[in-house]
């Protein structure tokens, strides 16, 4: 397996460009189902996920091309005739099961692998099922697979299955997956559909401007209430994605950890704005430059411990918890982390802890006792934002950090090495064959 090695004590400077957002890009990607029409994606980020998602859509016979130099993704979904997601699939990307709306709205049935839970907790489906219901689907669960379909008569021009009827939806949760998939479903469903204590995330509002750029009608998105009322057809449509908020707060974190003067360009403020303001607190030199790019003066000397609870959005966002641990991991006194949206979101802590921070996880909350410094060892990555989190330790600890299972970073990251490196970081990547020479 590759590793990364990364070498502390780097002071970082210059600019760095964030990508396409992952978390945009998938749902996107899964949404072109629903086009009678070619669909043209523009700053696609070149990831592990986007060519998983890519591999599904074509087990369902669209055509996917991917300009990987270009960032631009091509897909044609008219002849997609098969409505299966499969299990070696979706079990190794779970949001795989975002095509399960397009499917069952386009075609009025689906079959989806139970994707199962993973490191940070058991990622259930029961909010995406229940809004298939009321929209009028019956779903069941035979051998690890959700087979969903509606109800009502031929869906318009397809023999498989009924057509969906618009509902009103109250979620449990503002869950991002089920207001995603729900909102695929409603949108060729017949008549209105309403999603009340809806995502608010930015990444659905991206979505639901793509969707009407296909001719959809939603109104709502990016507050807790979304309003569809469905269509016959939808057309084809070029549109760019927006930058990836997630990936702009991990390179502010490393500015901060041992950046003299960074700007990260696409990095859009008010997207991170409760992330933004907390690294503020801290004592940490950030601002927005511009509408698309944050400055960060990091090195400083006196900064002070916060609390931090993760909340759905506009709260602090969960897939930022373990980046800001790392920066008060090395924050002279007392900072508090309180996990809210994920049960187990804390496994980085013990590989912090090997580098010689000082923290205590009790349940929900981590306890952090800053130190001065941290010192290299050899730690595992174990989700995605976890293994980011372990290259940003490594860049501020005394020596080299070996950074293993960096698939994990690769599936949501671009060139993360790369781009670190572009700032002056030293982190090389290596790879099983340079290790056998
Ligand atoms: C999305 O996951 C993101 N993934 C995650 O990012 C992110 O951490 C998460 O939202 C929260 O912001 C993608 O967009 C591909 P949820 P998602 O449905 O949609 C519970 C990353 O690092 N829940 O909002 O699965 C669930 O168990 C990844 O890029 C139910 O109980 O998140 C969890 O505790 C990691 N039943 C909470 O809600 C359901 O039917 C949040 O889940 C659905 C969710």
């Amino acid at each position: 397996m590759s590793y990364y090695i990364v070498k502390g004590d780097k002071i970082l400077k210059g600019s760095v460009r964030v990508s396409g957002a992952k978390n945009s890009a998938l749902k996107l990607m899964a949404a072109s189902i629903l086009s009678g029409g070619k669909v043209t994606l523009k700053n696609v980020p070149d990831i592990e996920d986007v060519h998983i998602m890519a591999d599904v859509l074509r087990t369902l016979n669209a055509r996917v091309d991917f300009d990987t130099e270009g960032h631009i993704l091509e897909i044609d979904a008219c002849n997609v005739d098969v409505f299966e997601a499969p299990y070696e699939l979706v079990r190794k990307m779970r949001a795989s099961v975002l095509v399960a709306g397009p499917l069952l709205s386009r075609f009025g049935k689906v079959k989806v692998a139970v994707p199962g839970g993973c490191n940070i907790g058991a990622r259930q489906i029961d909010l995406h099922l229940k809004g298939f219901e009321a929209l009028g689907a019956l779903n069941s669960i035979e051998h690890g697979y959700v087979i969903s379909s509606a109800k009502e008569g031929p869906a318009a021009g397809k023999p498989a299955g009924g057509r969906l009827t618009g509902a009103s939806i109250n979620l449990d949760f503002p869950s991002r997956g089920a207001t995603e998939n729900l909102m695929m479903a409603a949108v060729l469903a017949k008549g209105y559909t309403t999603i009340s204590n809806a995502a608010r995330e930015t990444e659905i509002s991206d979505l639901a401007d793509f969707l009407n750029s296909m001719g959809a009608e939603i109104s709502g998105a990016g507050t807790d209430c979304i309003s569809i009322r469905g269509v016959k057809k939808l057309h084809g449509t070029a549109y760019e994605i927006m930058p990836d908020s997630i990936e702009a707060g991990t390179f502010i974190v490393a500015a901060a950890l041992c950046g003299s003067d960074v700007e990260i360009i696409d990095a859009v403020w008010k997207n991170i704005e409760i992330f933004c303001l907390k690294i503020k607190e801290t004592g940490i030199n950030i601002n927005s430059t511009s509408k698309n790019s944050i400055r960060v003066k990091g090195l400083q000397k006196e900064l002070k411990p916060v609390y931090v609870s993760t909340l759905p959005y506009p709260g602090f966002p969960t897939d930022l918890q373990p980046i800001i641990a790392v920066l008060l991991a090395v924050v002279p006194g007392i900072s508090i982390i309180t996990e809210n949206v994920f049960e187990n979101r804390f496994m980085y802590v013990e590989e912090l802890n090997r580098m010689g921070a000082n923290i205590k996880v009790d349940g929900h909350h981590a306890v952090i006792n800053g130190v001065k410094k941290l010192s290299a060892a050899p730690v595992k990555a174990f989700d995605l934002r976890a293994g980011a989190a372990m290259v940003l330790a490594g860049l501020a600890a005394e020596g080299a950090t070996e950074v293993y299972d960096i698939y994990h970073i690769q599936r949501g990251y671009e060139n993360f090495d790369k781009k670190l490196a572009s700032l002056g970081a030293d982190i090389k990547l290596v790879n099983d064959t340079q290790i056998n020479v």
